[in-house]
């Protein structure tokens, strides 16, 4: 479902920072941390309060794959497909990510609880396959320990997410 964009807080944001200067990205991860993803019409209020063209913002909001432009899940799945962690099972580990969360690697559950994502190096090859859920790394995952990284990612609260600390390995 597309977000309801406040333009006076889409405003506020691009004045925080300056687009000029390659702010556009800033500017962009504060929209999306607000509404979880890029809607269309808070990046039509971006460029034109950047002066940017729409084609310009556009560009960085698809270049940068930390971007999405649909709605995510209240909970973000990555797994690594890169080189290192494919040959040591990563593929099986999106395929059972696939069939427990019932949809297709790149979307959202009809629930609106997960989303997932595939990645193509997360940086950490020795200790693959990796899986990211809500900023935690999952290291040397197979088949039978994603029922439960789903489920302990489920139940963390927006207070426990908060918490977190990016790049742990666990
Ligand atoms: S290939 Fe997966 S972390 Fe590098």
């Amino acid at each position: 479902m597309e977000a309801q964009v406040d333009e006076q807080e889409v405003l506020a944001i691009v004045e925080k920072h300056d687009a000029r200067c390659g702010g556009v990205i800033a500017i962009l991860e504060e929209v999306q941390e607000v509404y979880g993803y890029l809607p269309e019409d808070a990046l039509r209020i971006v460029a034109k309060a950047a002066n940017r063209s729409l084609v310009d913002v556009y560009g960085v909001a698809t270049f940068y794959k930390s971007f999405s432009l649909q709605p995510r899940g209240k909970h973000h799945v990555c797994a690594c497909l890169g080189t290192a962690c494919h040959v040591r099972g990563a593929p099986l580990v999106v395929e059972e990510l696939e069939r427990q969360l019932d949809v297709a690697a790149g979307e959202t559950t009809p629930d609106g609880e997960f989303t997932l994502e595939t990645m193509s190096c997360l940086g950490a090859c020795a200790l693959g396959p990796i899986v990211v859920t809500d900023g935690v790394y999952h290291s040397k995952v197979n088949g039978a320990a994603v029922k439960k990284i789903l489920q302990s990612t489920a139940t963390k609260t927006e207070a426990e997410k908060e918490e977190v600390e990016p790049m742990v390995a666990v």
